[in-house]
């Protein structure tokens, strides 16, 4: 049966246990061996776009990749037959897209006939979640993801598509995870990324206080407080968000030795100062280093069934 990944929700433990595995695996295999992977992107990209081209190298394949310029999802022909087109061609499409119900179009409209990652939707961040365990299992647990277990992580502004699969991530291991968010920016129920519909493994806490989110815990987590699509609210945002800035006062509030965590691109002096993000405490760069890592690991895993 073909694979998909487009959220963590979709994925069972056994499944995400083994993305994990693949992840660090070694380098050089020849998984996508003469097979394309499209790189269809509606949205600006720095890390994702680099990672997987990387990524699809390591593993013998090609890329090709395609700006919203170029094919005009819905508007020069639709989202059904752009994948009709793609599925003719490539093995994977893994896509940036504004709106997540165009990876279950593409699937109905292909046959599942080619395998769908999502590198970034409204709703989900599923590849920045996977290199997020990753740092943090690197960090705190010598690379045993399973040792997470019972570690606590504060997100800490705007709760965002990668706050909803970092939590879902997170809590299915077992950790702790608050979220400290103003009314109107914290996480609510429903979708298909949603942490408060899991049962059993970490607890969350939801609050409107970042000091409150943030006391005691092992690591804090910050993104844009105006992410992709949301720039006409940026005055107002950057008013209702001011007090959820991650600062070094802030961070003081967290455990001795906690680090610091952000999925980049960093608005430095919005959500983030420079004294933390460039601090000992931060862990981005480790972030970026994985989020290789973590792709080697989907497409690894999206072919390993066939
Ligand atoms: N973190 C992340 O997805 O970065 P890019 O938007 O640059 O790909
Ligand atoms: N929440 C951000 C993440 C960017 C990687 C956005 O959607 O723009």
């Amino acid at each position: 049966m073909t694979r998909h990944f487009t959220t963590i929700a979709e994925v069972s433990d056994e499944d995400l246990a083994r993305i994990y595995e693949l992840s660090v695996g070694p380098f050089d295999d020849t998984t996508l061996q003469g097979q394309g992977v499209a790189l269809v992107f509606e949205r600006p990209s720095l890390r994702t776009r680099a990672s997987s081209s990387c990524a699809v190298s390591e593993l013998g394949g090609f890329a090709t990749f395609f700006s919203d310029e170029e094919i005009g999802l819905d508007t020069r022909e639709s989202a059904e037959d752009v994948g009709r087109t793609l599925a003719q061609m490539y093995a994977i499409c893994a896509a940036r897209i504004r709106h997540h119900e165009v990876f279950a179009r593409v699937a109905a409209a292909t046959q599942d006939r080619m395998s769908l990652i999502n590198l970034l939707s409204d709703v989900a961040h599923p590849t920045q979640a996977v290199a997020d365990v990753l740092t943090l299992a690197e960090h705190f647990a010598a690379g045993d993801v399973a040792g997470l277990r019972g570690l606590s992580v504060a997100y800490v502004g705007d709760a965002t598509n990668v706050t909803r699969s970092l939590a879902v991530a997170l809590l299915r291991l077992g950790v702790d995870v608050s979220v400290g968010a103003p009314a109107g920016y914290q996480l609510t129920a429903g979708g298909l990324e949603d942490p408060l519909a899991l049962g059993g493994g970490g607890t969350l806490r939801l609050s409107d206080s970042a000091v409150d989110a943030v006391t005691g815990v092992d690591a804090v987590y910050t993104d844009a407080w105006v992410s992709m699509g949301f720039e006409a609210e940026t005055a107002q945002r950057r008013q209702d968000l001011s007090a959820f800035r991650v600062t070094a006062d802030l961070m003081g509030r967290a455990q001795p030795g906690a680090v610091l965590l952000h999925c980049l691109p960093a608005h430095r002096g919005d959500e983030i100062t420079d004294e933390v993000l460039d601090s000992p405490a931060s862990l981005v760069w480790r972030q970026v280093f994985h989020r290789r890592s973590a792709m080697r690991g989907v497409l690894r895993w999206v072919k390993e069934e066939e």
